[in-house]
């Protein structure tokens, strides 16, 4: 079975969970994409859900979908929200951002009353860091918050190089917020509480990839079936 079909299936359990009149956040990556497709396919057959998205991409794919779409300030309160991960721990705490959508997703994963992630079980990791942590920054004065990023990372023990993203014609990546990414490349993060609260002090910093507390579930695809941690 190939990657793809794992992150459909995950997508398609994670389906269960929704029940009319539910207020949905619909996260962004090729995961996420699988649910939003099922979703739509539901919401064709009367399905009533309200969602709110967490990138332009994805806002895009609901709505051509039909799926009926509200935004935080309208809906501030959400019941459940779906995302993918590029890594998830045994304690749930996750590494976002591949997507360059973490600033929205994290607001949408904490104004929702439960997030769940879906993904492919090779996600799931013994010790965040092998997947890059997403910084995203303020463009002003960039090299005075990379230098402070670098200095919370030893603070904390995490020690590594930044790498400012850009896309494949080599621009800068800019994203949904007007925001630039430094990817940290860590290997591996020993205390991600401490690393997460050193870089959130940082003024340039807007938000990083490392979301701790927020997630309730993962539904993990694999081979051998769906392994779900969390309740
Ligand atoms: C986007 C994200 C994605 O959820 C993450 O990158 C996983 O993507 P995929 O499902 O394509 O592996 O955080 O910012």
């Amino acid at each position: 079975m190939s990657s793809d079909d794992l992150k459909k299936q995950a997508a398609a359990r994670a389906l269960e969970l929704v029940t009319p009149g539910m207020r949905l956040g619909l996260g962004t990556g090729s995961t996420a994409k699988h649910f939003v497709d099922l979703l739509g396919a539901r919401v064709a057959e009367g399905l009533d859900v309200l969602c709110v998205s967490t990138s332009e991409v994805t806002e895009a794919q609901a709505r051509a979908l039909s799926i009926p779409m509200s935004t935080l300030d309208a809906t501030p309160e959400l019941d459940l929200t779906i995302d993918g991960a590029d890594e998830v721990d045994r304690e749930l705490r996750l590494i976002k951002g591949g997507g360059a959508a973490l600033l929205r997703e994290k607001i949408v994963a904490a104004a929702s009353a439960r997030m769940v992630v879906i993904a492919d079980d090779t996600k799931l990791v013994e010790r965040l860091g092998r997947f890059p942590l997403p910084i995203e920054i303020v463009p002003f004065g960039m090299e005075a918050t990379r230098r402070a990023v670098l200095a919370a990372m030893a603070g904390a023990g995490a020690a590594g190089d930044l790498v400012l993203r850009r896309k494949a014609d080599g621009s800068v990546l800019v994203t949904d917020g007007g925001h630039w990414i430094l990817d940290a490349h860590l290997g591996e993060i020993a205390e991600p509480e401490s690393l997460s609260t050193a870089l959130a002090a940082i003024p340039g910093v807007v938000e990083h990839g490392l979301f701790i507390g927020l997630a309730d579930a993962a539904i993990l695809a694999g081979a051998a079936g769906l392994t779900v941690l969390g309740r």
